[in-house]
């Protein structure tokens, strides 16, 4: 009967490591990447695409409130981005890390609007 108990140990490591894994690349948001222009301009590319319909001054009126960047820290936008933020579902399996980070960059950087 020694199984469950090695499975159960097994799966906690798991769920642990994943979490050590996932905080690693949220301290990957460092300034060289967020001031990099070519992350800057993949995170616009995206945007455009995938979040202006609900984000941009042209979007559906109530659709999303603007964005305030300036008052959220870099991890809030990265993680309300990858994980959902209340009426907003995640992008965690529409956009890769990088793909995430860089629309963290845009968000973030003096360029953006919406
Ligand atoms: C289907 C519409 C929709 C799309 C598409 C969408 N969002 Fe959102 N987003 C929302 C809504 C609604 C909220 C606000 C949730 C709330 O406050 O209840 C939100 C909130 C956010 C927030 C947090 C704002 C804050 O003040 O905390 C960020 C950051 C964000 N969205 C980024 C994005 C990015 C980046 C994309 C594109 C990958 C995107 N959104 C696409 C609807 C959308």
């Amino acid at each position: 009967m020694q199984t469950p108990l090695i499975l159960a140990v097994t799966a906690a490591l798991a769920i642990l490591l994943s979490g050590i894994a996932s905080k690693a690349d949220e301290s990957e948001l460092t300034e060289a990447f967020m001031t990099n222009a070519e992350h800057i301009e993949l995170g616009r590319t995206l945007f455009q695409k995938r979040c202006k319909f609900c984000h941009g001054k042209g979007a559906y009126p109530g659709k999303a409130p603007k964005l305030k960047p300036k008052k959220l820290t870099t991890e809030q936008v990265y993680t309300r981005i990858t994980y959902g933020f209340r009426a907003m579902p995640g992008w965690e399996h529409e956009f890769d890390d990088h793909e995430r980070m860089a629309l963290t960059a845009y968000i973030k950087s003096p360029v953006f609007s919406n």
